[in-house]
């Protein structure tokens, strides 16, 4: 499409109606059923959520009280009695979905499989059966590390269903990220594979995850190992165990454990603003109905549906939109294991054309990079099965949004632009397709229940295009508890930012954004020291600690620099150790050691030289002027708090 058209549309500031037909069949009709939803929501939160409770999900016990709120800590359905797996799988094999495909799944070399609810329920419990036998108990934590196969769903659910916490760590992490992970949260098992295909290639798994127990993680006592790629791996005899092996014999049924609504269902560590990731804890019943509602709404989840979430089950969208929240729904959840590559460039739309995939949810950083790849391969495939579009991870530019809406959804789906966080479990702000208007850029409207809103550091609103941070005012049902053994932590950074000055506690999400005249919030991007790269979110901190980690660098400054495609681009100012010389060969080599400390998402896109760093008088980097150093902007705003002035000049000439 051309400048000029995408430049009429946003002067137009044209809008997109949901489809007459979709409207009719959505489990939200219309704007103003919308409305009285969300009002209802609004006047009496515990009300609506409890409702929503009893009528979606199973409990084997009833709450006594729907939210106990002692800032910042909340309790959601207190002293319920529920378990997540018995509500993705148990209570559909009494109904007709018994045989209905739960999960199907495509493997990049071309393989497949098709669980049903009654197959994956078996599996699952067979899983949690090998579990116990490998001495994991109710409360113990497991690390998943796992390609996109079966397996790894099964591994979750496999977890919840016998109370054992997971933390999944994405595959494309590194042994160490891995190690700090698996020592954060005491694993006692790992779970993995050999190997899992990603562009062409195998990702060598199991190594990493040998590597990782040798540079030491003391609690982990077993490796479940799935044979996914059958290369050659090292098998060390007691602790490393084959699936396969393990699994014949073993019991078809495993009574799911009644847990605590309160109960620990998960860590996911994701990047803040030090060098640490945070352990994200999320609890059972919740996050249970929240994922199962919003995915419901949202997606406006059928029964004829073939929902496909490309995410990775190692990121929160994994967790709550491709295994827990549509499962619970008893939909079908599609999973790939491959990736565009120059092999396949058309790849996703061979599966979308195989399967029938009705609706079909990826990152903007995706929709760019296909974009690029050019539209002759979305139009070489039939993708007239496609009802429903979604974005999620980074803000979305109108023109990657105009081609999703045209070439991919044929310019008659909706496109559902859901805005949240690892830390809120699942959407906060998103279009109800069959409700919500679109503006291409904006996540439009809160969910039901959530009382967002934009505010200055004090916590009064902004008005109108003034652009402030984000945050949430009210409980809800999918919000992190608390960062795992750092309840100090988890107050400091989401709740003590914003600071009222009535002292009341309210949820900053880390972004900017500003509200427009129909209310509709367009979010900015990150205002903290996390970069967005890819639709991946790392801590500036973490790659810096990373650098530094390296002998020949003294000190590192990590920004973030728009890029075409992946949103953000890291750029590193490093200055050296002593003698060190700069020079390409060293560039190259700090790239790959920032790849091996974190993993290859976190590689650094440029590294610039320099003597020194622009610090304030008493010593912190103002990256604010790296920021516009990377960027090649004019340096703009307040420099009078700067030591040196003329380490600016030096890094302008060209450092
Ligand atoms: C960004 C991913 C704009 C945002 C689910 C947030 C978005 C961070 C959107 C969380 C969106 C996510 N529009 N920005 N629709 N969705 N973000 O924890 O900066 O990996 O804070 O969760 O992604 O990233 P996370």
């Amino acid at each position: 499409m051309s400048e000029s058209t995408i430049e009429s549309i946003l002067e137009e500031k044209r809008l997109f109606q949901p489809p007459d037909q979709f409207s009719q069949t959505a489990h939200i009709k219309t704007i103003e059923q919308y409305k009285e939803v969300y009002e209802k929501a609004r006047n009496n939160p515990e009300g609506f959520w409890a409702e929503l409770a009893e009528t979606e999900l199973d409990w084997f016990q009833k709450w006594d009280k729907v939210l106990d709120w002692q800032p910042p800590f909340a309790k959601w359905f207190v002293n319920g009695k529920i378990n997540i797996s018995y509500n993705c799988l148990d209570r559909h094999l009494t109904t007709w979905r018994r045989n209905k495909a739960a999960l199907i799944w495509e493997g990049e070399p071309g393989d497949s499989r098709t669980l049903t609810y009654a197959q994956l329920h078996r599996e699952v419990c067979q899983m949690a059966n090998v579990f116990k036998q490998l001495g994991v108990k109710k409360g113990d934590r497991v690390g998943i590390y796992m390609p996109m196969i079966p397996e790894a769903a099964i591994a979750m659910l496999a977890c919840a269903r016998i109370g054992a916490p997971h933390t999944v760590v994405f595959g494309g992490f590194s042994a160490d990220a891995l190690k700090n992970r698996l020592v954060d949260a005491e694993a006692k098992l790992v779970v993995t594979a050999d190997g899992g295909w990603r562009k062409d290639a195998i990702v060598p798994l199991k190594e990493q995850v040998d590597k990782a127990l040798i540079a030491g993680a003391p609690t982990v006592e077993n490796v479940l190992v799935v044979k996914r790629t059958a290369q050659k791996i090292q098998m060390e005899p007691g602790r490393d165990h084959w699936w396969h092996e393990l699994q014949k014999g073993v019991s078809g049924e495993c009574p799911a454990e009644p847990m605590d609504s309160e109960d620990m269902l998960f860590i996911l560590y994701t990047s803040g603003t030090t060098g640490k990731p945070k352990g994200v804890v999320h609890t059972t019943g919740g996050y249970n109905l929240y994922t199962h509602v919003t995915n419901k709404w949202a997606f406006d989840l059928q029964d004829t549906d073939v929902y496909w979430c490309t995410a990775d089950v190692g990121w929160i969208t994994g967790h709550s939109y491709i295994v827990y929240g549509p499962l619970s729904n008893g939909a079908t959840s599609l999973m790939y294991e491959g990736a565009p590559r120059a092999s396949n460039p058309g790849c996703l739309w061979d599966v979308v054309e195989k399967y029938g995939v009705t609706i079909f949810y990826t990152a903007p950083t995706a929709i760019r990079a296909l974009m690029k790849m050019g539209e002759q391969h979305p139009n070489a495939r039939n993708l007239t099965s496609l009802r429903l579009l979604g974005t999620v991870g980074e803000p979305i530019n109108p023109e990657a949004w105009m081609w999703y809406h045209r070439i991919i959804g044929n310019s008659k789906c909706p496109i559902v632009d859901t805005w949240w966080q690892t830390e809120t479990g699942g959407f906060m702000i998103t279009p109800l397709p069959g409700a919500t208007t679109t503006k291409p850029g904006s996540a439009t409207l809160p969910f039901p229940g959530i009382i967002a809103d934009i505010v200055d550091q004090e916590g009064e609103a902004v008005d109108g295009n003034n652009g402030g941070y984000l945050v949430v005012k009210h409980p809800w049902p999918g919000m992190m508890r608390t960062v795992y053994g750092d309840d100090d932590r988890f107050r400091r950074t989401y709740w003590e930012y914003i600071r009222p000055k009535n002292g009341e506690y309210i949820y900053f999400a880390g972004d900017g954004a500003h509200k427009d005249e129909d209310g509709y919030f367009w979010v900015m991007g990150r205002v903290d020291d996390v970069i967005n790269m890819a639709g991946h979110r790392l801590g500036t901190m973490e790659v810096e600690s990373a650098l530094v980690s390296h002998p020949a660098v003294a000190e590192a400054a990590v920004v973030g620099k728009p890029d075409e495609v992946k949103g953000e681009e890291i750029v590193a100012f490093v200055t050296l150790e002593g003698e060190r010389e700069a020079n390409e060969a060293l560039e190259k080599e700090l790239k790959q050691h920032v790849v091996q400390e974190i993993g290859a998402i976190a590689r650094p896109g440029e590294i610039r030289f320099t003597d020194d760093l622009p610090k304030t008088r008493s010593g912190k980097i103002m990256r604010r002027l790296l920021r516009s150093l990377a960027a090649g902007q004019e340096i703009a705003g307040d420099t009078s708090t700067l030591q040196d002035r003329s380490v600016l000049d030096k890094l302008r000439g060209g450092a």
